[in-house]
């Protein structure tokens, strides 16, 4: 898209965002152009936080299926907006809630953690939500006595484990687009750029986590890169990042750790989608009575932990 088309459309959307009294949420790893027209840019957990918090009628969510799910079940009164409806998360998809009942059935007593990352039917099914950035201490505040399952990403949960010292019983499931991430990527990127610090998302394998100078949410690393003093960095995590990285930072250097760290559920939403979305305020997610009345108590209690 050319830089006058950018601009056309991101005006329209800024006016008719005040007449459907609305807030555009946006991850860290939406295209620059949607980061640019959001109100509100961040990580999981604080997007969650926002939808929880937010005063708008409408919520736009740029993001993925779950995050709008989780707005949704903060915000009921809210009308919440996905601009690709098929903007999913394939690890979300790797747990469902009837294998999930079935493997609790397993490990009576176990408290079960689920990662944000999950369906709502899931959550229903679950004890505690934590994000990347709170999932430690999320754990870390559990009862010590009891099993913990721990859902759906093995690569965090043998993080949080690691940082820990808890027992946690992993599910296999994993996201994609992290899991690609290999050592032999990291080590050829520091051969490149021997002076960088290595920043990578703990959605990565142990073995990628093991050779990191910083593991952490996006945010966190957003955070470290701009408090560090080191000027020059390798990213380990979703492209999209380094749009609030070079924004935030701009006299420093972020070098990608591979190019194939790139989400396509989360590329899906484009500033075109975004403008449809609230000229229609469809697709709009929603969640039934039921479960949103299940699944909130996990996404509270996440909330109270931070
Ligand atoms: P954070 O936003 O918690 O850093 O997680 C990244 C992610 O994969 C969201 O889908
Ligand atoms: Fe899901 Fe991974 Fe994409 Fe995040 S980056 S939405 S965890 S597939």
């Amino acid at each position: 898209m050319d830089q006058k088309t950018i601009q056309e459309l991101s005006e329209k959307i800024t006016k008719l965002k005040k007449e459907r009294n609305a807030v555009i949420l946006a991850h860290f790893y939406q295209r620059p152009e949607v980061q640019d027209v959001a109100d509100f840019i961040g990580d999981s957990l604080a997007l969650s936080q926002q939808a929880a918090s937010t005063d708008a009628d409408v919520i736009v969510f740029c993001g993925v299926h779950f995050m709008a799910e989780s707005a949704s079940i903060l915000s009921p009164g809210k009308t919440v907006v996905l601009p690709d409806e098929n903007a999913g998360c394939p690890m979300a998809d790797m747990v469902d809630a009837v294998r999930l009942a079935r493997k609790k059935q397993e490990i009576p007593g176990a408290t079960v953690v689920c990662y944000v990352n999950t369906s709502a039917d899931v959550k229903a099914e679950c004890d505690i939500a934590c994000t990347s950035a709170n999932a430690v201490n999320v754990v870390a505040s559990l009862p010590e006595d009891r099993p913990i399952l721990f859902v759906p990403d093995k690569n965090l949960g043998h993080y949080i484990a690691s940082k820990t010292g808890r027992d946690m019983i992993l599910w296999e499931g994993c996201c994609n687009t992290h899991d690609r991430l290999t050592t032999e990527d990291i080590l050829k990127a520091k051969e490149e750029h021997p002076e960088a610090l290595v920043m990578v998302h703990p959605e990565c394998r142990p073995e990628v986590v093991a050779l990191a100078d910083k593991v952490s949410s996006t945010a966190g690393m957003i955070n470290f890169a701009c408090e560090s003093e080191a000027t020059e960095f390798i990213v380990g995590t979703e492209k999209g990042i380094l749009h609030p990285l070079n924004k935030r930072c701009p006299d420093k250097k972020f070098y990608m750790a591979s190019e194939r760290l790139v989400c396509p559920n989360m590329k899906k939403t484009t500033l075109d989608k975004v403008y449809q979305a609230l000229v229609t305020l469809e697709p709009r997610v929603t969640v039934s009575d039921e479960i949103r009345e299940q699944s909130i108590v996990c996404l509270e209690r996440m909330l109270d932990v931070v």
